[in-house]
């Protein structure tokens, strides 16, 4: 299967990966022969691009890190919690073990092959997205922590404060939360004091660990100081908040929002390279690489030498150098399609457009 930009989606193709609409519901199944009104309505729910089946790469397999069913429900749960907060202004004793409960589901999954790699490109929808972007944050953050060698215990509750890392929004008026442009500085102060309202949140909850409600009070400090609420370093800060921190922004950087497009994987890789070591941890950020890839499984990238390829294969701890099925020449020509390792030596990259982080602003990815 390859993953098609939707502004690159023919009618005639036939789809490799369900479609879900609202509350998670399946709104297209696999294998279904795409229409335009089809197309036409994945665009309108706000997809980027799709999953469809390909000639090139028939039996390229994609091994999804959770279940798309489990994320769903884990989504739902999220959803319900946020909601009943916004309601009662607090969390039930049994609202924190159905938020438990979707911690463990994830944990589970992600710990039945721990050699797993972040390797399909996150289909998004417009809507849900505090609750989606919860979700993918504490997946990414507990891949992490893998890599790192936390034990389990300390995997869940790094993946409970993940999970409920930006309950303070919670707290933010709609208006300023969904507003489609540019924050002004006093919407931006307002944002801010969501790290703050989560923690209040949270640390009263004898049910919720103190390390776990910390990370939604620190998860967007910065190593070096520059962060909010109170521009803690590092080391004032705790390693589940770093970690966070980083799975945070990066899903935030790939999802777009109504007020600017998402980078592609391997831009918002370069971000975090490019800020490692001050805005965040390296040592994190290192573990981060070894477990995301920047290059999923089923896209399309263009090599220095101008051939075109599809990635067939990532490895763990080799971002860059994935297995790749070629099947243009450097001239545009179609040829049978072969397989090349980019691991094996050789003076081959793949290249993709910079980002130009001048042009990104602050206050649109910290939010
Ligand atoms: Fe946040």
């Amino acid at each position: 299967m390859k993953f098609t930009p939707i502004k690159d989606v023919k009618p005639g193709k036939v789809l490799a990966k369900p479609i879900y609409g609202y509350e998670g519901r399946v709104l297209l199944q696999d294998n279904v022969v795409l229409k335009q009104s089809y197309i036409d309505k994945i665009e309108a729910l706000g997809y980027n691009g799709i999953y469809v089946k390909d000639p090139v790469t028939r039996d390229i397999k994609i091994k999804e890190v959770v279940p798309e069913e489990i994320k769903q429900a884990s989504i739902n749960i999220v959803k319900k919690s946020f909601q009943a907060i916004e309601r009662h202004m607090s969390l039930s004793g049994e609202q924190i073990q159905n938020i438990k409960k979707g911690v463990n589901d994830l944990l589970r999954e992600i710990m039945s092959d721990r050699s797993l790699v972040v390797d399909m490109v996150d289909l998004k929808r417009f809507d849900d997205y505090t609750f989606h972007h919860s979700v993918n944050v504490t997946i990414l953050s507990i891949i992490t922590g893998i890599s790192m060698g936390l034990t389990h215990g300390d995997l869940f509750r790094l993946g409970l404060g993940a999970l409920l890392h930006d309950v303070g929004k919670t707290r933010v008026p709609k208006k300023i939360l969904n507003k489609p442009g540019k924050l002004n500085d006093e919407e931006f102060e307002i944002i801010k004091k969501h790290s703050q309202e989560g923690y209040d949140l949270l640390k009263e909850k004898e049910d919720i660990p103190p390390t776990s409600s910390t990370i939604a009070l620190f998860h967007h400090e910065k190593v070096n100081g520059t962060g909010y609420p109170h521009g803690k370093k590092g080391e004032e800060t705790h390693l589940f908040s770093q970690i966070v921190s980083v799975a945070d922004v990066y899903d935030a950087l790939i999802s777009d929002r109504p007020y600017r497009k998402g980078f592609t994987p391997s831009e918002a890789m370069e971000y975090l390279l490019g800020c490692s070591g001050e805005s965040f941890d390296r040592e994190v950020v290192k573990h981060f690489f070894r477990k995301v890839a920047p290059y999923p499984t089923g896209t399309e990238v263009l090599l220095s030498d101008g051939r075109l390829a599809v990635v067939a294969r990532n490895y763990e701890g080799l971002p860059f150098r994935p297995a790749l099925r070629v099947f243009r020449d450097s001239h545009g020509r179609e040829m049978e399609p072969y397989e090349i390792e980019l691991c094996d030596p050789q003076h081959l990259s793949i290249t993709f457009e910079p980002v130009d982080h001048k042009q990104k602003n602050d206050k649109l990815l910290q939010r």
